[in-house]
């Protein structure tokens, strides 16, 4: 065979500006992590996959792709992850693609086009989609020096496709480059831009992730599950104990009595995605036994309880809370409080509304606070 096709991944990134606590390509997309959809969708057509990871979780990566994965320590910039890399090609692949971890709902069919385009006498191939925004050369001081024609640009995707030998001798190259496609124009080799696909895109930022996880999961063959949570504290006796509420500090109102910052919004939302997915309740999840969660605030159980649902492969399609009690007022702070809450459960929708009971109840005699919460899910039908 002289047309075998080794696929390289970088995954050796940080994910600095996704913001999670662990690489970009360990984050979980609707149950696996990006590594493992990226692997999958480019296993079909690989004689040999090498990943770079970064240094440090080589161990985890191998156990997470199986054997049959080739992973290799990645390098201090994607250049250079996808150099130490080539090291690794099998001599017996005639074609490499290079492709991003962070790119992992490119499709099967993308690469196939790019190794059919290979085959057909091309020697550099990358996938491409026409811009829709005007793009402009500015200088040093933000000054426009160029406008090039729209129609004659395009924005470049992976995986990129090469000859093996026109690959390994452009990356002789110190050059540093955001495309590995840009080191073989600089040899004056011809690049042929084939269509792209939107799946594609690069997951970047944390609403790219939520984009990614839409697109993985359309509703029209997602599974839905909504689940309920309510909570409720009674206001202290103690004057000076501070007043947590829909992940925010509430300064000179009487904060409630309990184990926990007592934030009852958080609480009930927890509540709410726990029963959705069938994870049981807060209780179950964070027990009052367990040392780790005895000073945890309700954003830090809002964000382990969004890992949890997400690593039980479910996507939230939003989140309800409504405060019940006489103070504070909620209305005024309502947007800080959306924000805070769906920063905490990466990104999703929330909503916050808030109502009094006419004086009637332990709410309305004003000696406490409930909150009630709703939760959608969804998860890809099986
Ligand atoms: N990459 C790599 N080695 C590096 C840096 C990046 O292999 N030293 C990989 C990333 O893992 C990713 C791809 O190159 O799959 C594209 O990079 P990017 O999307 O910028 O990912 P990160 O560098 O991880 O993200 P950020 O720039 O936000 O830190
Ligand atoms: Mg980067």
């Amino acid at each position: 065979m002289t047309d075998l096709v080794a696929v390289i991944i970088p995954a050796g990134g940080s994910g600095e500006r996704l913001g999670a606590k662990i690489p970009k390509a360990l984050v979980q997309l609707a149950g696996k992590t990006l590594i493992e959809h990226a692997v999958a969708n480019m296993a079909p057509v690989a004689n040999q996959i090498i990943v770079a990871a970064p240094a440090g979780y080589e161990a985890e990566f191998q156990e997470l792709l199986g054997t049959e994965v080739t992973v290799v320590t990645g390098g201090a910039t994607r250049t250079l992850s996808v150099k130490l890399a080539l090291e690794f090609v099998g001599k017996e692949n005639h074609y490499i693609l290079v492709h991003d971890a962070a790119r992992a709902l490119a499709s099967t069919d993308l690469a196939m086009r790019v190794i059919d385009s290979l085959r057909a006498g091309e020697r550099a191939v990358v996938p491409g989609l026409a811009v829709t925004d005007t793009i402009k050369r500015v200088d040093r001081d933000n000054y426009v020096t160029k406008t090039p024609t729209r129609a004659k640009l395009r924005a470049i995707q992976t995986p990129q496709g090469f000859t093996r030998k026109l690959l390994i001798k452009a990356h002789t190259s110190s050059d540093d480059v955001t495309d590995d496609a840009g080191l073989v124009e600089d040899r004056g080799v011809d690049v042929k831009v084939i269509a792209g696909e939107e799946r594609a895109f690069k997951i970047t930022t944390m609403s790219d992730l939520i984009d990614a996880e839409r697109a993985l999961i359309p509703e029209a063959n997602s599974e839905m599950r909504v689940g309920i949570g309510t909570d409720t504290h009674a206001f202290s006796s103690n004057a000076a104990r501070a007043l947590w509420l829909a992940g925010l500090f509430w300064p000179n109102e009487v904060g409630v009595d309990g184990h926990s910052d007592g934030d009852v919004a958080a609480h009930a939302i927890c509540d709410a995605l726990f029963s959705a997915a069938g994870l049981g309740d807060l209780g179950s999840n964070f027990g009052t036994a367990d040392p780790k969660y005895a000073g945890a605030s309700g954003l830090q159980l809002l964000t382990e309880c969004a890992e949890r649902v997400s690593a039980a492969g479910f996507v939230i399609n939003n989140v309800s809370v409504q405060i019940i009690g006489n103070r504070p007022k909620i209305g005024a702070r309502r947007a800080e409080a959306i924000y805070v809450l769906s920063l905490a459960l990466g990104g999703a929708s929330v909503s916050v509304s808030a109502t009094t009971t006419d004086g009637l109840g332990f709410t309305g005699e004003g000696r406490g606070i409930s909150a009630i919460a709703t939760a959608l899910l969804l998860r890809s039908a099986r």
